[in-house]
């Protein structure tokens, strides 16, 4: 069971600290989104908006079509996890996953279902009747995950839920999470900060930045299209490249970014109205540019380090200006720090930002 879930410019403010701007965000049905944002950008804020934890300064709220802005938060259907398990450590593990429902007066034989079902969904059936201390932390965080579950919520609102464990087992969790959100079929919000970590769960990410939202899209679409230079920096490795518009074309009439390393072909015809000599921003990923003879590319570098990152080689360059691009090399290529090389690319590989 999933809800799609609206918010309409929802906005918090603390006196005069804005914690969150008016926002509008739509999660589809079933959909795995994500809040990803440095410290401070609103994530919490946003998510206990949608939970009525917190109370907005201002907009609305929908679930499934209803307006519940002003709903109190057992009343909207919603689960939540947080990095603190917040387990009671006076109760088994039986009776930390029941305790919600039993409150609910549910029938004993339902309570008994819900927990058996929830239990052997986190694959922790084996340890109903130890108390949380006896539980590793990974064990303890899917006794919270099963705690939210047990009710079946159709939307679940996950804030930094694998925070406190380490990044082995973090990373076997984010495939339990995986798992759970196809199983459950339920819509997901989950907020983290780390970008490895919204990239391989979600469905689109929310980039908040500065207590807004910077840009909504897949995985993907932040990759290779990011909007601004905050999303370019955030997700991926970047390079930027920053220049001024030239007053001539290249070979076939296509817009060139006059930059420290030398002429750069721009992805687009025209870089927008920018009159020439305009300054612009280059985006181009690691894994784009080819090594060639100096002088045969783009532009020229100087080999400054040369690091082994176990799946392919970055070759670091320093351009005249100083500045540093980090470039992938294939295999099989043996450059050496200190060489002069030269550097080509699909121009359409490459992003120009909005100053
Ligand atoms: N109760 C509060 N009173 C005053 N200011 C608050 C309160 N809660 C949050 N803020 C402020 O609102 C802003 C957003 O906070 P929020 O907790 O949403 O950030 P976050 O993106 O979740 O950060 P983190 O990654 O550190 O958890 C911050 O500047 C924070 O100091
Ligand atoms: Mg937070």
């Amino acid at each position: 069971m999933s809800a799609k879930l609206e918010t309409i410019g929802i906005t918090k403010s603390y006196g005069e600290t804005v914690a969150l701007q008016p926002s509008d965000l739509i999660v589809q049905a079933g959909e795995f989104l994500t809040l990803l944002g440095p410290s401070g950008s609103g994530k919490t804020t946003l998510l206990q908006m949608i939970s009525g934890l917190v109370a907005p300064t201002a907009g609305r709220i929908e679930i499934a079509g209803r307006d519940v802005t002003h709903m109190e938060p057992g009343k909207r259907g919603i689960g939540m996890v947080f990095q603190s398990y917040a387990l009671f450590p006076h109760m088994s593990v039986w009776d930390n996953v029941a305790y919600g429902l039993r409150m609910r007066r549910t029938s004993r034989e339902d309570v008994k279902r819900a927990v058996n079902d929830a239990l052997a969904m986190v694959r922790m059936s084996d340890y109903a009747k130890r108390y949380p201390k006896e539980l590793s932390g990974g064990q303890q965080q899917r006794i919270a995950l099963a705690r939210c579950f047990v009710y079946r919520p159709s939307v679940i609102l996950l804030d930094e839920p694998l925070g406190a464990l380490d990044k082995k087992l973090r990373e076997h969790m984010q495939a339990e999470i995986r798992r759970l959100h196809k199983e459950l079929g339920a819509t997901f919000v989950y907020v983290t900060h780390d970008q490895d970590e919204a990239l391989t769960l979600s469905d689109r990410i929310c980039l908040m930045n500065q207590a807004r939202i910077e840009q909504v899209g897949t995985p993907v679409d932040l990759y290779d299209r990011p909007a601004t230079r905050f999303a370019a920096g955030f997700i991926g490795h970047s390079n930027l490249l920053e220049g001024a518009l030239d007053h001539a074309r290249g070979p076939s009439g296509e817009a060139i970014l006059l930059t420290a390393g030398g002429r750069v072909p721009l992805p687009v015809p025209h870089a927008g109205a920018a009159a020439p000599g305009a300054k612009h921003c280059l985006l181009v990923r690691p894994e784009a540019p080819r090594l060639v003879e100096p002088k045969s590319g783009f532009l020229d570098g100087t080999i400054s380090d040369i690091v082994f990152i176990g799946s392919d080689t970055r070759v670091q360059l320093t351009l005249g200006d100083g500045s540093h691009l980090s470039v992938r090399c294939e295999r099989g290529l043996s450059p050496c720090v200190g060489d002069t090389v030269g550097l080509v690319w699909d121009p359409h590989r490459t992003t120009l930002l909005r100053a």
